[in-house]
């Protein structure tokens, strides 16, 4: 165990998790267990940036964590916790943040454009403007200084943990980098060599873009375009039939729609590779039949999360079983993230009288 290269993922708990989740790191988290040293938790301190509900915050955790177990990842070859389980993380957040600037978190991706939701401004506003209105606005239309630093506490589940891969889609790219940055900028503050620089994983060579059914961007939670691991059949099938194409190839060869493409994407992902190749080739000679892909793509997503489901419905219903797993993943967490916390602090200079 103590060899083997350390891997550190999560997923924010702000619902159920659908296939974007599924094929951009759940299905890797399952992969990798068996060669690695791995941590896989559940972020609940980040989804309080977007000030979810009280009274389904703790049922989102709950699903994630079912959702986890169903889709296989294992708490006998993996570490299974919650976020907030292990306090050493919020210290530590406070220490790094002394390290990181606020330009640096404001220019990044995932601030701008969640701040820009929280400000109820529109996607074409520039970046000096959004800075204006973060700085000029009133307390009723405010952004959190949580949203601000969400990549130092991400940086900190990672580096706290020593990890070396991060299992990750292509939009936290660049809260990894930001992660490397802070790794070498407090290694080289204090002399030390303390973290290790985190590296995505990736089984192919890039990271996956999984796109929704509306015929155009990602599939994300807030795009509502999403199928969900525990999507009932019927109502699976329905959303898939309802997929945004387009009118049909009008001449044979022409390029293929941003619609189309998007679900041939998701059947490489769930199909044989001949039956993609088979919907592909019907696209160039014009003989496609839009109605006849759904129904195959349906039937091959199906086959990925009819199992899922019907694990998921048992163990979320298993109180029992899921307070052992997460109880067990904190105390090893735990172990780990406080070993490092003791550094942190003694470099940073931080040490008792008693
Ligand atoms: N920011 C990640 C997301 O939104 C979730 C996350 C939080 C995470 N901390 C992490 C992922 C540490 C990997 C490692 O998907």
């Amino acid at each position: 165990m103590n060899d083997k290269e350390i891997v550190l993922s999560g997923i924010r708990a702000t619902g159920n998790l659908h296939l974007g989740n599924y094929y951009g790191a759940l299905s890797k988290f399952v992969k990798m267990q068996d060669d690695y040293d791995c941590l896989y938790f559940i972020a609940d301190l980040h989804a309080l940036t977007t000030t979810p509900d009280p009274n389904i915050l703790h049922e989102n955790v709950k699903n994630i964590l079912a959702e986890y177990l169903a889709a296989g990842v294992d708490p006998d070859k993996a570490t299974i916790f919650v976020q907030s389980d292990v306090p050493e993380i919020s210290e530590m957040y406070l220490l790094l943040n002394m390290h990181v600037g606020i330009g640096e978190l404001m220019r990044t991706t995932s601030f701008k454009d969640k701040a820009r939701k929280q400000l109820g401004i529109k996607n074409g506003s520039d970046d000096e403007d959004i800075e204006k209105q973060i700085i000029g606005t009133d307390s009723n239309k405010r952004v959190n200084a949580g949203l601000l630093t969400y990549p130092t506490l991400m940086a900190v589940d990672i580096l706290i943990q020593k990890a070396h891969k991060v299992p990750v889609g292509k939009d936290q790219e660049q809260h990894l980098e930001l992660t490397r940055r802070f790794a070498r900028r407090f290694n080289s503050f204090y002399g030390v060599d303390l973290f290790p620089e985190p590296q995505n994983f990736n089984f192919g060579d890039h990271a996956v873009k999984v796109p929704g059914l509306d015929g155009s961007g990602k599939m994300g939670k807030s795009e509502g375009n999403c199928i969900y691991l525990i999507d009932e059949e019927k109502v699976l099938r329905k959303k898939v039939m309802r997929a945004v194409t387009d009118e049909g190839p009008k001449e044979p060869n022409q390029p293929i729609s941003e619609p189309v493409q998007n679900l041939l994407t998701l059947m490489e992902l769930t199909s044989a590779p001949e039956i993609v190749q088979q919907y592909r080739d019907a696209y160039a000679d014009c003989s496609i039949r839009y109605g006849d892909l759904k129904k195959q793509l349906a039937e091959d997503i199906l086959k990925v999360t009819t199992p899922i489901r019907e694990r998921y419905n048992d163990i979320r219903n298993d109180d029992a079983f899921i307070g052992r797993v997460v109880r067990q993943g904190a105390e090893r967490a735990r172990e780990r993230a406080s070993k490092t916390l003791a550094e942190v602090r003694e470099i940073m200079g931080i040490r008792k009288f008693y």
